[in-house]
């Protein structure tokens, strides 16, 4: 997560939320940016500018009018938590004190975190604001669900600090995706052998969901079909979650229609049994044979169909990688691979780090080394650049 040289206005409002403020402030320093803070008079009540100075390293204005400068300084506003009250002023243009006032005058682009009780976020009075607010481009980040302070049990939370920081790039990056929909599938997939074993691979989806969270920061409307996996699906993408090659290939199916983009990142389970056992199998003979069947190629389906979204597909390979890869390009019919050695450790399957060779019909090209989420970022960027064979290419 890449904040270097940005400056941020982190706006408080008044809620209990407030009190994960200065984490998040740390967050977004560790990114690399500049905060400056201003909290209204009621967050003044939940956490304080002394500790808000510190933490952000610069003084918290205490004048109303600091405000221009501030609007002309930051490069984003962010307003975490953002109450309901918040939430109206903004939507309603007030600018009766700093923060308000501060968002009027800005032409930065605008994040809020809500956060307030399920009731009040329920309430159409909130929702229309929020519906208000995003249609003028302000991103409001969707509230979790769970405990509240004041004892009830629903969406309204806060978003966790990280998650907000982590969403924070998004309003940097460039928007080269916007108004396309891109299908990703991720993870790996697994096949019972009976109702206690099962047939599976190592990948742990990262390379998917990155790609996911990229495309998500560019703009584009994502769908993301995952594999059992260990790590929490990116925000503001819609996930839905499968096991076996079969549902995943019914999932895609059933979500393909009007895509612009599919990207097939998951490691699908070439085969499954061809009769899982009812019940657990018992250990008996020193070797066993499984009878297996082969699952679809959901990459190849797609890319056959008479109307399709440009396809790309991953080659994890142990040899002649680029040989393999090329000829996986030809054999699916798509329009670009990303070739991989997982031969060594320190990259592709559940490593952070991966290193790929795209391959079109006609070009090479290196991705060095880097973490999954820049290789996400540079292999969105040679989609878009159209630099993918052509003829597909009528969605870019
Ligand atoms: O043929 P192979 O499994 O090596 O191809 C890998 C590529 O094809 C990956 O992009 C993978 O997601 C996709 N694939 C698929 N359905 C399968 C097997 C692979 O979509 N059944």
């Amino acid at each position: 997560m890449n904040l270097e040289n940005k400056q941020i206005v982190l706006g408080i409002t008044g809620g209990i939320a407030a009190y994960k403020a200065p984490n998040l402030v740390r967050l977004l320093r560790t990114a690399g940016a500049q905060v400056r803070v201003v909290l209204t008079e009621t967050a003044k009540q939940f956490v304080t500018p002394l500790s808000l100075q510190a933490v952000s390293g610069e003084p918290v204005p205490e004048t109303a009018m600091e405000h221009i400068d501030l609007a002309r300084w930051a490069d984003a506003v962010l307003i975490a938590p953002a109450s309901a009250h918040c939430l109206a002023r903004l939507a309603h243009g007030l600018a009766d004190d700093v923060l308000s006032a501060l968002v009027l005058a800005t032409q930065a682009p605008v994040m809020v975190a809500p956060a307030m009780n399920r009731i009040m976020w329920q309430q159409d009075a909130t929702q229309t604001n929020v519906s208000l607010l995003r249609s003028r481009g302000v991103h409001v980040l969707p509230v979790a669900e769970g405990a509240q302070a004041c004892g009830d049990i629903g969406p309204g939370r806060m978003l966790e600090p990280a998650d907000i920081a982590a969403s924070v790039p998004s309003l940097f990056a460039p928007q080269l995706l916007a108004g396309k929909r891109v299908l990703i599938t991720a993870g790996p997939t697994l096949e019972a052998i009976d109702p206690v074993r099962f047939i599976s691979n190592p990948s742990s989806g990262k390379m998917g969901y990155a790609l996911a969270q990229m495309a998500q920061q560019m703009g584009a409307e994502v769908t993301l079909i995952s594999g059992p996996t260990a790590i929490s699906p990116p925000m503001q993408v819609t996930s839905h979650f499968v096991t076996t090659a079969l549902e995943m290939y019914d999932k895609v199916m059933t979500h393909i229609a009007g895509q612009d983009i599919f990207i097939a990142a998951a490691a699908v389970g070439d085969y499954r049994m061809k009769a899982p056992a009812g019940e657990k199998i018992k250990k008996s003979a020193d070797t066993m044979t499984l009878d297996l069947i082969k699952n679809p190629d959901i990459l190849k389906t797609v890319a056959n169909m008479p109307q399709r979204p440009m396809c790309i597909g991953f080659a994890a390979e142990t040899q002649d990688v680029i040989a393999n890869g090329k000829q996986k390009l030809l054999a699916k019919n798509i329009d670009m691979i990303c070739a991989n050695d997982v031969s060594q450790k320190d990259i592709g399957f559940d490593a952070e780090d991966n290193q790929l060779t795209l391959i079109t019909k006609n070009d090479l090209i290196e991705i060095k080394k880097t973490s999954k989420l820049s290789c996400a970022k540079e292999i969105l960027e040679v989609i878009c650049d159209s630099k993918v064979s052509a003829s597909d290419l009528s969605c870019l």
